[in-house]
């Protein structure tokens, strides 16, 4: 009696779970789909005997993970990964995504990066054609935020960009703080038209430590529907 986005969801993680095989070392990601998929590995692992090591995206997925019974272990332990699977909170047909909405772009990055192949798993809410309708997440490190604020801001404003509005990202009415100690600007961009090249500058600012661009890092887009449908994209 799943909802249609998250039976989409739910078939998305569970096709994904065809491209594991015992004994491979596998990126979990972060947010509510990325949760669908540690239920179907975690399933599999009980109950096919399936022998994998994961590594967590965030601290969440991470207690996710351990409760579900998947064996977790650090990116350092490891070094390499087979496969990352996480989700995204827009991609487009080049399969370059937005992510970290869920706040953990850095370690989302960093693993997937780690990994022979990423494969990102989505319901059709998340297909777009241009990007940027989803606020863009940057991880700012806190000294000086605001002056990076500014900096980012200047950059923004000479950017192929519709909107350029910036939030500082809160929870619980205080500025969020990320798994790594850093804050996140939310930037509001309505239409991004050049990402690469956005990326580039504002990656080019001391202050900024990573964006929420991941260009030339997915391999497999598998978009999953209400009827558990699924469309894969490599
Ligand atoms: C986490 O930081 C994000 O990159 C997630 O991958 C993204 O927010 C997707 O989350 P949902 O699957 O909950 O939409």
């Amino acid at each position: 009696n799943l909802s249609p986005i998250d039976a989409a969801k739910y078939a998305a993680a569970r096709k994904a779970c065809d491209y594991v095989e015992s004994g491979m070392k596998i990126g979990l990601g972060t947010g509510s789909t990325a949760a669908w998929l540690v239920r179907c590995l975690a399933e599999m692992v009980r109950e096919d005997g399936l022998k994998i090591t994961g590594v967590p995206t965030s601290s969440r997925t991470a207690e996710m993970a351990q409760a579900a019974g998947i064996p977790i272990t650090t990116l350092d332990e490891v070094g390499r990964l087979d496969l990352t699977i996480d989700g995204a909170d827009e991609a487009d047909g080049n399969l370059t995504l937005i992510k970290g909405g869920g706040g953990a772009l850095l370690q989302e990055k960093i693993v997937a990066t780690a990994s022979e192949r990423m494969i990102v798993i989505a319901d059709t809410t998340k297909r777009v054609e241009t990007l940027g309708a989803f606020p863009l997440p940057i991880e700012v490190v806190r000294f000086g935020w605001k002056s990076t604020r500014e900096a980012v801001a200047e950059i923004l404003s000479a950017a192929d960009v519709m909107d350029t509005k910036i939030t500082l990202r809160e929870a619980d009415g205080q500025p969020y703080v990320t798994d790594e100690g850093h804050h996140i600007l939310d930037l509001h961009l309505g239409r991004i038209g050049a990402p690469g090249r956005l990326a580039q500058s504002l990656l080019s600012l001391p202050g900024v430590v990573e964006t929420g661009l991941f260009i030339d890092i997915c391999d497999v887009l598998i978009t999953g529907h209400g009827d558990g449908r699924v469309e894969i994209r490599d």
